[in-house]
This record gives C-alpha cells, structure tokens and sequence, in this order.
C-alpha cells in the first residue's frame, strides 16, 4: 500500500483501543498495537505479562500472532501501529523488531505513537537493519 493511503489516524486510534486491553500488573506500562492486512483487516495486540517475566508478550507481537493464528501469512500485512503512554513515539523492543522482519516486508510502514500527537514514520527493515534469516526457511 502506499504509505500516503495509509489510514494513520484511524490505526493510531485502534492501538489506543487495544492497549486498554494490555495485561499489565507487573510493569503498570501498557502497549496497544494493530497490525493492517492487504484485505483490509485489523488485528489488535496489546502486552500480556506474566509473574515468570521472561514469559511477557510485546503488543505488537500479539497482533501479528492474532494475524498468523488467523490465518494470515507472510506478505499478507501492509502496516502497524504501535502505541504507548510515553512522552515521545515509543520504540519497539529488539524481539519485536525480529518477529516483524520475519513476517513482513522490510518496506512496509511501522507507524510509532504515543497518547500525544507526534508520529514517526518507520519501517521494519529500517527498525532492523540486518535482521536474522535462515538461508532456506520455507512455510
Ligand atoms: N512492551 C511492548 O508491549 N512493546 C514494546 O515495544 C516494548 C515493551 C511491553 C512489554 C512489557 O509488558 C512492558 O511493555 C514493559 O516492558
């Protein structure tokens, strides 16, 4: 999709949704993430934390998660959202970083917000640079 098509505004304000949704007693610091697919569809993620804190899932994994479980394959998502309650965009973790080169395409927009107004423009190849691929990794 054209990143100028994008709907940013509406994406933005579903991650704002999902992150009421985190699950987050141990850190209190909720995340909301959406991912965009080809067709149109909308998969919401937030942070689901857990007492073995090694255990705790990112939003945007989530979301690509929900996607994957629903049957969404790599390729089929053309953007995401990602949102948090921090003073400037907030800037997916490293694991995050890994799970979207692997799923999506290295151009495709990650969209970084906060409860404020700014907005970075990124992408997933641009987030990871030089991320970690298996020669021959097939479906
Ligand atoms: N978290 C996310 O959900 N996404 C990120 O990009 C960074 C961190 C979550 C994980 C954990 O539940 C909490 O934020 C504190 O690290």
């Amino acid at each position: 999709m054209d990143p100028d098509q994008l709907p940013v505004d509406e994406l933005l304000q579903d991650a704002r949704d999902a992150r009421l949704h985190a699950y987050a007693p141990y850190s209190r610091f909720q995340v909301g993430a959406v991912v965009l697919t080809r067709d149109g569809r909308r998969f919401p993620g937030c942070n689901v934390e857990n007492a073995a804190y090694g255990l705790c899932n990112c939003a945007e994994r989530t979301a690509l998660f929900a996607a994957i479980a629903a049957g969404c394959r790599p390729g089929d998502f053309t953007a995401l959202a990602v949102v948090a309650d921090t003073s400037a965009p907030v800037s997916p973790c490293g694991a995050c970083r890994q799970v979207m080169a692997e799923l999506c395409d290295a151009a495709m927009p990650v969209l970084l917000g906060h409860l404020g107004h700014q907005v970075q423009h990124a992408t997933v190849g641009g987030l990871l640079p030089g991320s970690f691929r298996l020669p021959d990794a097939t479906e």
